[in-house]
């Protein structure tokens, strides 16, 4: 009875240490991350709905705004931003980590670490943790006025990361126009709220007036949908080599300007 007793006892100063240790670490970054104004997160618990296409956009639209902008890929294993920003190469490994920039946009990704892209990262969570936290603990971005977390997607590691360690002005989440895409998203949006993040906005991307999976995601979470994104091929292919589309299209500008004045800072 006394060693169940004594077991318990430590059970929950262990836990205690580990909740203390988190609170910590999220003041620490948070001190270190003082001179970046605003930190939103793009995100949805569904793949391939265009998180990515979203975060890179409106990086760069915010860029070409005038403000300083950084970038993180926080899709620690399957890293996408730099192919999407037609980045390649090798890169300086010193510390604290340095971003590579493009067009004065500063991103950070694990593909600057490894010499093939097509090379599979195939890291437990716990490293996957570890690396958003060296991301956020220990890179040079300078003053920003915007960084921008491109996540994954899932409702486990490396958003659970982001949200434990970073105090973030909130998510802007993505949907398609599909039903099971916005389902995804609620999720998403649900846990969000359920872990004090604010949801800024829903933004239906792919839209191409078949589905109301933005509208659906808005009415559901009680936020607003702040943009459609129509579908168009140019997104692929201009991704596919390495161009960022509100750099070359009227239409996609007006559309990522559109949706920064409704997150509205
Ligand atoms: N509005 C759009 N119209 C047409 N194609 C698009 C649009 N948005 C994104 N795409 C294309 O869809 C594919 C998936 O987009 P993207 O990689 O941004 O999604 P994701 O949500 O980040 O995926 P993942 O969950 O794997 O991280 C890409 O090839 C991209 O170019
Ligand atoms: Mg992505």
């Amino acid at each position: 009875m006394a060693d169940n007793e004594n077991g318990e006892a430590q059970k929950t100063t262990m836990m205690h240490s580990s909740i203390l240790r988190v609170i910590e670490d999220k003041k620490n970054i948070n001190q270190k991350l003082s001179c970046i104004k605003h930190k939103i997160g793009i995100y949805s618990a569904k793949g391939g709905v265009g998180k990515t296409t979203v975060a890179v956009n409106t990086a760069f639209m915010l860029n070409s705004m005038g403000y300083k902008v950084g970038l993180i890929d926080a899709d620690i294993d399957c890293p996408n931003t730099l192919m999407f920003l037609g980045i390649k190469g090798t890169f300086s490994d010193e510390y604290p980590l340095k971003p590579v920039e493009k067009d004065g946009v500063k991103i950070v990704s694990t593909s600057m670490f490894v010499d093939d892209v097509k090379k599979p990262i195939i890291w437990r969570g716990p490293l996957v943790a570890k690396m958003i936290r060296e991301f956020l603990d220990n890179t040079d971005w300078g003053q920003l006025d915007y960084l921008i977390i491109d996540l994954p997607p899932g409702t486990s590691d490396a958003p659970l990361s982001i949200i434990q360690l970073l105090s973030l002005d909130g998510f802007v989440l993505v949907t398609t126009p599909r039903h099971i895409a916005a389902v995804n998203t609620i999720r998403s949006g649900m846990m969000a709220k359920r872990l004090g993040v604010a949801v800024l906005g829903v933004v239906e991307n792919m839209s191409d007036g078949t589905g109301s999976g933005g509208e659906e995601v808005a009415r559901e979470l009680g936020c607003e949908l702040i943009g459609k994104v129509t579908a168009n091929k140019l997104f692929g292919e201009m991704s596919d080599s390495g161009m960022v589309p509100v750099q070359h299209d009227e239409h996609v500008k007006r559309e990522f300007e559109a949706i920064i004045k409704k997150i509205g800072f």
